[in-house]
C-alpha cells in the first residue's frame, strides 16, 4: 500500500479528486497519510479532516527564516513515513532537501501542457491568464516528477483541453481542472501505486 503526503495551498479540488478516486476504486493500493498546507486558511485542510485524514499546517510565518521553514516541512513529511509526496495545488517550491529525500517520489500537477506556460511565475490562475493573452487554442494539464528545476522533471501524463472563444481565466481554469487535472492526477497515482511507472534516462516509461 502506497502511503502519500498531499501538499496543498488552497481550495484542494485536486485533493478532492484523489480522495474520490480512492473511494471509488479508481486509485488502488494507495492511501493519503497526511495533508500538509503552507496556508492555515486552505480549504483543503477541511476537506482532509472531513475524510478523517490528518491535516497539518506548516506555515513559513511560524519560522525565523526560509531555511528553518524548509527544515520543518521536510521533517514533517518524513515523520509520516510516506512513499510518495503529491503536490496538489501546492504553491511552495520544494527545497533541495525534499528532492534529495524523495528522488522520483514527488509528483506535481501543473495546469498547462509543459513545456508551455510553466516555470517561475506560472501558477494557479496566472497560467490561464497567460494562455489567453497568447491566444493559443489548446492548453491542458501535466503530471510530472519534481526535480530541482521548476516544472522540469520527467513527464508522467498530459491531457489537452480546448481553449474556447470568450473564455475568461476562470472558465478556462475550471475546464482544465474538470477535463484534465482531476483525471490525470488520480490516474498517475494509480499507475505509480501499482508499479507501472519507471524513469529511464530521464523519461517516464509506463507499463499499462
Ligand atoms: C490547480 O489548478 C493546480 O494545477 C495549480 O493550482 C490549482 C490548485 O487548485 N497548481 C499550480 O499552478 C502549481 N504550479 P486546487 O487547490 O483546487 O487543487
Amino acid at each position: 500500500m502506497l502511503k502519500m503526503a498531499v501538499l496543498v495551498s488552497g481550495g484542494g479540488t485536486n485533493l478532492q479528486a484523489i480522495l474520490d478516486a480512492i473511494e471509488e476504486g479508481r486509485i488502488a493500493n494507495a492511501s493519503v497519510g497526511v495533508v500538509i498546507s503552507n496556508n492555515p486558511g486552505a480549504y483543503a485542510l477541511e476537506r482532509a479532516r472531513s475524510h478523517g485524514i490528518e491535516a497539518v499546517c506548516v506555515s513559513p510565518a511560524s519560522y525565523a527564516d526560509r531555511e528553518c521553514y524548509h527544515g520543518a516541512l521536510v521533517q514533517t513529511v518524513q515523520s509520516y513515513q510516506v512513499d510518495l509526496v503529491v503536490l496538489a495545488g501546492c504553491m511552495v517550491v520544494m527545497p533541495k532537501a525534499m528532492i534529495e529525500a524523495y528522488p522520483d517520489r514527488i509528483i506535481n500537477i501543473h495546469p498547462a501542457l509543459i513545456p508551455s506556460f510553466c516555470g517561475t511565475g506560472f501558477h494557479g490562475l496566472s497560467v490561464h491568464e497567460k494562455v489567453l493573452e497568447r491566444g493559443v487554442k489548446v492548453t491542458g494539464a501535466t503530471v510530472h516528477f519534481v526535480d530541482e528545476g521548476t516544472d522540469t522533471g520527467p513527464i508522467i501524463l498530459q491531457k489537452a483541453v480546448d481553449v474556447l472563444q470568450g473564455d475568461t481565466p476562470e472558465t478556462l481554469q475550471r475546464r482544465v481542472m474538470e477535463q484534465a487535472e482531476w483525471q490525470i492526477l488520480p490516474r498517475a497515482i494509480h499507475l505509480i501505486a501499482n508499479g507501472k511507472v519507471s524513469v529511464e534516462q530521464g523519461k517516464v516509461v509506463i507499463k499499462e
